[in-house]
């Protein structure tokens, strides 16, 4: 039987939300109709775009909300804001219910995880896995995920019929390039996908019930995979980020056990629940256009211009929120102490004052690095240099040795807020052709 605390739990943090958002989405409430209208999560552009309009600050029932380029980026390098935490803005009788039921489970948008910490306890423990992830340092990584891409793409090659695309190649190389870097063991890959899947509904609000539960159950099950999989490092150390990790929590000053698992879970959780959705989205928008593939058949060194447009035009990651720390004014608007902007970084990332005819796909932009989907500020992505190699890689390891490769069926969204991606891509592969193996210039 599910314990009452559980339900309690979600009625103050999903379901009254999920309750007051179907009510408040059809009287046209903005954020409300972001959570609970799934026009606007099937295409969050052209919600995006009808947003912007309204101005570059919008106030929504709970929060503020932002849609334009300069505003978001002001917000999220702005010393006056601080990370919000999960429920962080609802009502102060909820967030008592939440801090009585709180199951101690580690969550990527709770204490301690990077994503919502502060300096100086955020640049101490991000201090020590940033060296991993710099741009040099994940440059030397290119050859092993060119290698990733080619055993899997000789996996799915021995397949007849239908493949889907996303669960068996998306899905499969960022998990396997990032349980190399934390020596995650081969025979632990599917679990902590499946994991990973569970609980990718985490940084949505409003979930159902099913849902809920759902994510519940993929946090405890990898909250669980992981303390095991630290106690056997501990026991028999390897050459990865996670054993180096467990030696600056061993010697007590530089990391707690907590802060250990939050950190080395998130790095491996994000590391393979975002760049799915980038491998996705740019098989479809590649397929949608033809052109473009030709182009980069004959002019490969366009494949890194190509990923930060598809970051940029459909983003993996389609928000993020900040809370004002005192009250101050951005874009001629009061924000006080303790309001909540939400950033549509998706959006912002068509702002036409950015962008030059934000909603074509250009491969060529000479601004496309500009986005904000790996946001910016002390938060930025640590994972971007990395997602940036295995876009690149993957996506052309892919269309060079299947160029004909054919959806056979329209692809299916994740249906999720946040995290912005295909469920699943079926396809006919087509012949294969012999590649040079080439990495990309
Ligand atoms: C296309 C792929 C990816 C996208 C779109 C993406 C997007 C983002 C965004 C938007 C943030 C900032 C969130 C915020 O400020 O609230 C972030 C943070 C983060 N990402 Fe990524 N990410 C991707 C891949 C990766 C990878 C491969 C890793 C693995 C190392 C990673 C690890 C992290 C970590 C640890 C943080 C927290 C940083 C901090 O708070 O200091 N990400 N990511």
């Amino acid at each position: 039987m599910v314990p009452m605390k559980q339900r309690i739990r979600w009625l103050a943090l999903h379901g009254f939300v999920r309750g007051l958002s179907s009510f408040a989405a059809r009287r046209g409430d903005p954020q409300a109709r972001l959570i609970a209208d799934p026009q606007v999560r099937e295409n969050p552009a052209a919600f995006a775009d009808e947003m912007r309009s309204r101005g570059p600050l919008i106030r929504g029932r709970a929060a503020l909300m932002t849609f334009d380029h300069q505003v978001a980026n002001e917000v999220l390098r702005s010393d006056d804001f601080r990370v919000s935490s999960l429920g962080g803005n609802l009502p102060a009788p909820m967030q008592w219910v939440m801090r009585k039921t709180d199951p101690g489970l580690l969550h990527p948008i709770e204490p301690p995880s990077l994503l919502s910490i502060e300096p100086p306890d955020h640049t101490r423990c991000r201090k020590l896995v940033s060296s991993v992830f710099t741009t040099r340092a994940v440059a030397a990584l290119r050859e092993r995920v060119q290698q990733t891409a080619d055993e899997l793409l000789d996996e799915i090659d021995d397949q007849t019929g239908v493949v889907d695309v996303v669960q068996k190649y998306c899905a499969q190389l960022p998990v396997a390039v990032i349980s190399d870097i934390l020596g995650v063991p081969d025979k632990d890959r599917s679990r902590v996908l499946h994991f990973g899947e569970l609980g990718a509904p985490s940084l949505d609000i409003g979930l159902s019930w099913k849902q809920y539960l759902q994510v519940h159950d993929g946090i405890a099950g990898f909250n669980a995979w992981l303390a095991e999989h630290i106690r056997r490092l501990r026991r028999n150390p390897g050459d990865d980020l996670m054993s180096q990790l467990i030696v600056a929590s061993d010697d007590g000053a530089q990391l707690s056990e907590r802060e250990l698992q939050a950190t080395a879970g998130l790095v491996l959780a994000a590391g393979f629940e975002t760049t799915v959705n980038l491998l996705g989205n740019g098989i479809r928008m590649l397929l949608d256009t033809p052109q473009h593939l030709e182009t980069l058949s004959a002019r490969p060194q366009l494949w890194p211009s190509t990923v930060e447009e598809i970051l940029r035009l459909d983003s993996p990651v389609q928000m993020t929120a900040r809370t004002a720390g005192c009250d101050v004014e951005i874009a001629g608007h009061h924000i006080a102490a303790g309001d909540m902007v939400a950033l549509l970084l998706g959006g912002a990332n068509r702002d036409p004052r950015v962008f030059t005819d934000p909603g074509n796909f250009d491969i060529t932009r000479a601004n496309a690095r500009d986005h904000l989907a790996f946001a910016s500020g002390v938060h930025a992505c640590l994972g971007a240099a990395l997602a940036r190699i295995e876009g690149a890689t993957a996506l052309r390891a892919l269309f060079e040795t299947f160029p004909d490769l054919r959806l056979t069926a329209p692809p299916q969204r994740r249906g999720l807020v946040n995290l912005h991606g295909f469920q699943r891509l079926p396809a006919q592969l087509g012949s294969r052709q012999a590649t040079t193996a080439g990495l990309p210039a």
